[in-house]
């Protein structure tokens, strides 16, 4: 029987048919475009790169029925966007920022888009902040860069609730370059989250890794 008019027909179609598809209906479209904008506005060490999973973070945050969501690495907001709308309507986000411009033009794009009230930007480093935070947090997204991330992880596994979600991005940026900071602390957070027995952990074709905090 013939395809179906403009059916994917192979892998890269279909991948190719996921991407504009879904980046045609994205409600923060605009957010993730001014985050390309400002990196390449910003200079070489800007790290703003927004991901690229935004509805799938919505979606994750909506499986969890997250009240609570705490974010490492806010760029310039976009993802924060997305977890607050996937979140419970009254769900709040943290989200910790080393950058002080980033925080700022984060906050009014959450003010632009209604969200002012229900995500609340922290200023410094993950290994700063995260010390001083109290849990429980039904889902923590990690999208900063990996010079602290084993530390992090200690803090992850405190501060999430039995049943909730650790996402982790940037595990695998040594086939972008090799002189990335941290890619060794990478490579060791991504067998900890496999072998550790707390966490259940599979990983996403792009490399994102999901791990359930077990009961
Ligand atoms: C990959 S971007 C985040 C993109 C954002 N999550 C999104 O999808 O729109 C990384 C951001 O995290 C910040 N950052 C990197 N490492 C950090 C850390 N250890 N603590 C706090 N912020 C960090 C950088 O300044 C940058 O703004
Ligand atoms: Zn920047």
């Amino acid at each position: 029987m013939p395809l179906p008019p403009g059916e994917p027909d192979n892998p890269k179609a279909v991948a190719a048919w996921i991407v504009e598809q879904t980046q045609a209906r994205d409600r923060f479209a605009h957010i993730y475009r001014a985050s390309e904008e400002h990196r390449l506005r910003h200079g070489p060490d800007c790290t703003v790169y927004p991901t690229s999973s935004g509805p799938t973070l919505g979606t994750l945050a909506a499986v969890v029925d997250s009240k609570r969501i705490l974010e490492v690495g806010c760029g310039l907001g976009y993802s924060a966007l997305w977890l607050a709308f996937g979140s419970s309507p009254d769900g709040l986000v943290e989200t910790i920022e080393k950058d002080r411009s980033h925080g700022e033009f984060a906050r009014r794009h959450f003010e632009q888009e209604g969200y002012a009230d229900r995500i609340t930007v922290h200023q410094g480093r993950g290994a700063e902040v995260l010390p001083g935070l109290t849990g429980p947090y039904d889902l923590v997204f990690s999208d900063g860069d990996p010079d602290e991330y084993l530390a992090d992880l200690d803090h992850f596994l405190r501060l999430l609730r039995p049943g909730g979600l650790l996402i982790t991005s940037n595990l695998f940026l040594g086939q972008h370059d090799p002189n990335i900071p941290g890619l060794d602390q990478a490579a060791a957070y991504r067998l900890r989250i496999l072998d550790d027995e707390r966490l259940l952990t599979s990983f996403l074709p792009t490399g994102m890794a999901l791990s359930v905090r077990r009961r």
